[in-house]
């Protein structure tokens, strides 16, 4: 049966549209439920919308803490009846007992080779340090912020003297291919997380690495 699972968003989107893609070309056997955001204006909404998928907005109102929110959360989460969520450019820190519901059902991508550069701003930083090689993780979410066990990482060596810009475009290439891959094997029962590891089809991940055709 294909996987129902929920993709939070705060942003453009791109993430969420890739992994919708695959799910109509069969490289996910599964379907998004619903595409939650922390902002009404996040542009991926309307991307979410025009494709027919139900949209829910969860704001943060002011003076609420993260427990609270995240209780909010975990509701919009329930009622869409997911089996998995996919946090794609969701920019809000998911509180303790979200996690823990969710642990070993929540993957996120992050742009940065974990476990350098977690947190934000990790184009700049990997520029500003001259890193030779730099890109993305997809990996299932702990209690600790960008530190859970890696399932797949996109690559590319840095161009001399590219920019913020270029750099993360390329990035976000490499991330539109190894997100979909990611929740495929999940949907395919083919990856699960055990005792702080990721598995694909019984072996340690590694995590799986994909470099930047060129
Ligand atoms: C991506 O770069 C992802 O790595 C980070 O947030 C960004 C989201 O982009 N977590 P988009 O909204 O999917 O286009």
């Amino acid at each position: 049966m294909a996987l129902p699972f929920a993709v939070l968003i705060s942003g453009r989107g791109s993430n969420m549209l890739a992994l919708e893609r695959a799910t109509r070309d069969g490289r996910i056997d599964g379907r998004i439920t619903a595409v939650i955001s922390d902002r009404a204006d996040a542009a991926g909404l309307d991307v979410a919308r025009g494709l027919g998928i139900a949209v829910t907005v969860v704001a943060p109102t002011p003076d609420e803490g993260r427990g609270a929110y995240g209780r909010r959360l975990a509701d919009a989460v329930a009622s869409s009846e997911a089996a998995l969520v996919a946090l794609a450019g969701f920019m809000r820190i998911l509180d303790t007992d979200f996690v823990r519901a969710w642990q070993g059902r929540l993957l996120n991508i992050h742009p940065a080779l974990l476990p350098a550069y977690r947190g934000l701003h990790t184009h700049r930083r990997a520029l500003a340090a001259g890193e030779a090689r730099h890109g993305c993780t997809v990996h299932f979410v702990v209690e600790e912020l960008d530190a859970g066990p890696a399932v797949i990482q996109g690559r590319l060596a840095v161009r001399p003297g590219e920019d913020e810009a270029a750099l993360s475009a390329r990035v976000q290439r490499l991330e539109h291919i190894v997100y979909p891959r990611a929740v495929g094997w999940f949907a395919a029962g083919r990856l699960q997380c055990r005792d702080g590891v990721a598995w694909i089809d019984g072996h340690p991940a590694g995590p799986v690495v994909v470099e930047e055709e060129v």
